[in-house]
């Protein structure tokens, strides 16, 4: 005997329905039984239910989501005409794919880019049905025709697949000194010190900038607040955005708010974006993926063109990004009349040469961060130490230990390291120190010797030449100033790298962690 002949869709759910439990109760009323505890399983009852009564998929996708609150991006088919798919999102992502006899819907475009290059981008409040040789939008709310055209991505396979790395991060790694050369690309006129952003074109120096991001784009904020106070004089305050959501700032119509975000999806930095405009602020976006909710929802948006990152650590993406906010700083300081041509002309001709001083580094840096890995891959917590510039990079260097190795690491500002985790020190828990050579190397050298006095063992990155005296000397190649920064990075993700794939983990994937995180 059949159980009940309801027609049974299949649902593939991204977000969160907040507000499933209260239709988990009324489903169950009407009978249905629920085999789990997701609210993604209420989503399918509920369409289940309209499709039962009128036997029309789009309509009962369309009548469920309307009831369903929170935040979602959905694929639905039905067992009964399985070749016809219906997508929808709403506060989450949601692509479709345009292929010769196929299209797709997914969450991100690197997923069908071995197929397609034509995309089209769903908004909030709009649903698509696919089959294999056709496509329709529709509203969600009386499933009007919607007009919309596929943008085609210049984004090419390759670029989504491996090419004889071992792992993404490891060619994404790779691939900095392409990605500096492609954010300088028609940026620089180093000869007459100029920067141009066409972006910004019209668009006034900000009198304050507030930045907001998450995760490795926040790292790259608390760098670039530095070079915006001081080669543009702009008042910069970095905030993560799921604190920054959450407070009660102080914007207005004089104030910008800049949203760093490689995919443009992360849902606290759109909320903050949200925030500060409702707040008077206009918006910048800083963002890799085009088409974005980030790039869409933003007054100016500047890609940061790095391509695809599939890796979930983020690495390529941040060296585009710290490449622009030194570009924006640039370009600021000249609107306002500071960054004389001749300051700016030495960063923006040394920027010009670090593609090639970096690509001539990296097979020597992957080749230190080995050995050093494998002396190093049985500690259980790692120090990260720097000071100025350096010191969001002892933030991300810890970050990328943690996220793919598993093993504890804590970014610490060097001088601050005597209020506190120096108790911690002992010859079982290594520091990181960054110490280039730059005015606060002195300082540093001395942070390093209050290690060393309590027996902690050392491996510092810094230039040739210099006279430290730790367990580990790292020489990078010396750039000028900020710059440093664009070969320190790689060092540091190499380096958590090579500990993750001996220690074995998944280096692409690591447990518990997304690379867009579109929920709170
Ligand atoms: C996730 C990723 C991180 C990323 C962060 C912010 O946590 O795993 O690599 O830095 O989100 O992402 P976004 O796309 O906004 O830069």
């Amino acid at each position: 005997m059949r159980h009940h002949s309801l027609p049974r869709p299949a649902v593939v759910h991204n977000g969160i329905i907040e507000n499933y439990q209260e239709l988990r109760e009324e489903l169950a009323r009407a009978g249905c039984v629920f085999a789990s505890d997701t609210d993604t399983e209420v989503l399918a009852h509920l369409i289940g239910l309209g499709l039962a009564g009128h036997g029309d998929l789009g309509r009962a996708v369309a009548s469920a989501l309307s009831r369903a609150e929170g935040s979602y991006a959905v694929a639905v088919v039905s067992l009964d005409n399985p070749g016809v798919v219906y997508g929808a999102r709403k506060l989450s992502p949601l692509v479709l794919g345009v292929g010769q006899g196929e299209n797709f819907l997914a969450s991100d475009i690197p997923a069908f880019l071995p197929y397609t290059r034509e995309v089209v981008f769903l908004e909030d409040g709009e649903m698509a049905r696919i089959d294999a040789g056709s496509w329709q939008v529709f509203t969600v709310a009386g499933l009007a025709p919607v007009e919309k055209k596929p943008v085609r991505i210049a984004w090419d396979i390759q670029a989504a697949q491996k090419g004889g790395f071992k792992h993404f991060m490891l060619k994404e790694i790779f691939e900095q000194p392409r990605v500096i050369a492609d954010c300088l690309a028609g940026r620089v006129d180093a000869s007459r010190g100029l920067a141009t952003l066409r972006e910004l074109d019209d668009f006034p120096v900000p009198e304050r900038l507030t930045i907001v991001a998450c995760g490795t784009s926040y790292h790259s904020g608390l760098w670039g607040m530095q070079l915006l106070e001081s080669w543009a004089k702009i008042p910069t305050r970095v905030e993560i955005a799921s604190e920054f959501r959450y407070r009660d700032p102080i914007l207005g119509p004089g104030d910008v708010a800049l949203a760093i975000s490689q995919s443009g999806e992360t849902a606290d930095t759109l909320a903050g974006m949200r925030l500060a405009r409702e707040r008077g602020a206009k918006v910048i976006g800083l963002c890799n993926v085009v088409g974005s909710t980030v790039s869409r929802d933003a007054d100016r948006v500047i890609y940061t063109q790095a391509g695809p990152e599939i890796s979930v650590a983020s690495t390529k993406a941040m060296c585009s990004q710290l490449t622009l906010l030194l570009l924006l700083a640039l370009h600021f300081g000249h609107k306002k009349g500071l960054a004389g041509e001749r300051e700016a002309a030495v960063p923006l001709a040394g920027l010009q040469d670090l593609p090639a001083l970096l690509e001539a580094a990296l097979p020597g840096m992957r080749q230190r961060a080995k050995e050093l890995a494998r002396v190093y891959s049985e500690a259980r917590s790692f120090l990260y130490l720097g000071r100025g510039l350096n010191y969001p990079l002892a933030l991300e260097g810890a970050l990328k230990l943690k996220e793919i190795s598993y093993i504890h690491a804590e970014g610490y500002a060097a001088g601050e390291m005597k209020h506190g985790p120096i108790a911690l020190v002992d010859p079982k828990f290594p520091t990181f120190a960054l110490a280039p050579d730059d005015e606060l190397y002195p300082k540093v050298k001395s942070n390093l010797q209050e290690v060393q006095a309590r027996g902690g063992k050392i491996i510092a990155l810094t230039n040739p030449g210099m006279d430290l005296r730790v367990d580990h000397v790292w020489e990078a190649p010396r750039a000028f100033g900020p710059l440093n920064t664009f070969l320190m990075l790689p060092a540091l993700q190499l380096f958590a790298y090579e500990m993750a794939d001996y220690l074995g983990k998944d280096v692409d994937q690591p447990r518990n962690l997304a690379k867009s995180v579109t929920v709170e």
